[in-house]
């Protein structure tokens, strides 16, 4: 698979990457030990390079703990991206915390549940409200010089916020939600990032699962999982969303490929993307993520989606978990 740069570092990502938030196995059933290190080793015969976890995923760091077991002694293989600044209060509820102490102990925590040293990104999760970003950036900035990270990013922050960061820490990536339905960065963080040379590593790419072309339309999800609380997951907006899944299914099957591939290969390829942290519990989903890459779609099916898209319409606006 090819690689691209991340930012101005010398280290270079696969376009597809493995999202590691579904083996912490908090919001979907099915989650085994065995399938999710199958899930990560699967990735080294694939060219994928790139895992994307969080000291927040999982409630004892599960996600991370499970990527130690699958590496190994083949860690160096693999770029490494952790997080921190949020955590689960003790109702089980997200919350952030991104004080320069709370950042370092999760850096420290995360680098022991992965058994290693160093990793190669670290990002703020998310801004802290009580706590300017600058803060927290000079923080990751130190942990940075210190060689617990070789490369800063920022997640879920604003313009403004990227700004204030910047201004502190040199930034290599940045990681906002995006997906065919959920565009807003185009408007203002994605083109600063062109023009800045930050990396952009984009989350729900799927739209967790459901532009994955596997849900059907009568599909009831079970009362325990967790996107039952998204509109897009329900009623009339489950209905448009699977209009449009229909008539993305028309251009992969013309073309040999699946629904999953289609909009992961739309994705990484729209000007500015770096990579699309594609999340996966199963080995044969990041297999089939990881065909997307190859896959340089025609000015034609670029077309055919894009019509796709305009008969869609905006679709009511949903916020991560
Ligand atoms: N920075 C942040 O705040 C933030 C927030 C969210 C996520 N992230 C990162 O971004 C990654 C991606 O987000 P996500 O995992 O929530 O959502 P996602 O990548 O949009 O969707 C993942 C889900 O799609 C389904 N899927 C994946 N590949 C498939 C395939 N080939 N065919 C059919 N179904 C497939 C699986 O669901 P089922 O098997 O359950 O159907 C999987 O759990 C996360 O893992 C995490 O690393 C970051």
């Amino acid at each position: 698979m090819e690689l691209r740069p991340l930012g101005n570092t010398d280290i270079r990502v696969s376009p597809v990457a493995l999202g590691c938030w579904p083996i912490a196995g908090m919001t979907s059933s099915g989650v085994t030990d065995e399938n999710s290190i199958a899930t990560i080793r699967a990735c080294f015969d694939l060219g994928v390079n790139h895992l994307d976890t969080a000291h927040m995923y999982g409630l004892a760091g599960e996600s991370e703990r499970l990527i130690a077991r699958a590496l190994g002694d083949r860690r160096d293989e693999m770029v490494i991206a952790t997080k921190g600044g949020l955590h689960w209060d003790a109702a089980g509820k997200q919350a952030r915390d991104a004080r320069p102490a709370t950042l370092r102990r999760q850096c420290e925590e995360s680098l022991r549940r992965l058994g290693t040293d160093r990793v190669e990104l670290y990002y703020l999760h998310a801004p802290d409200p009580n706590v300017p970003v600058g803060e927290s950036a000079g923080e990751l900035r130190r942990l940075m010089d210190e060689g617990k990270t070789r490369a800063v990013g920022a997640s879920n922050v604003t313009l403004a916020q990227l700004e204030a960061f910047a201004a502190e820490c040199p930034l290599a990536a940045y990681q906002p939600l995006y997906n065919m339905l959920q565009r807003d960065i185009e408007a203002d963080t994605l083109p600063w990032c062109r023009e800045h040379g930050v990396s952009v590593l984009v989350y729900w790419p799927l739209l967790k699962g459901l532009l994955a072309g596997r849900l059907r339309r009568d599909d009831v999800l079970p009362e325990n999982d967790n996107r039952r609380k998204y509109p897009m997951f329900l009623g009339r907006e489950w209905q448009k969303n699977h209009d449009l899944v229909d008539k993305l299914r028309e251009v992969a099957d013309a073309a040999g490929h699946t629904v999953a591939q289609l909009v992961i290969a739309w994705t990484i390829r729209q000007p500015g993307i770096t990579a699309a942290l594609c999340g996966a519990k199963r080995p044969e989903q990041i297999r089939d993520n990881a065909g997307a890459a190859g896959w340089a779609l025609t000015p034609e099916q670029v077309a055919a989606i894009d019509r796709a898209l305009a008969e869609r319409g905006t679709p009511e606006v949903v916020s991560p978990a």
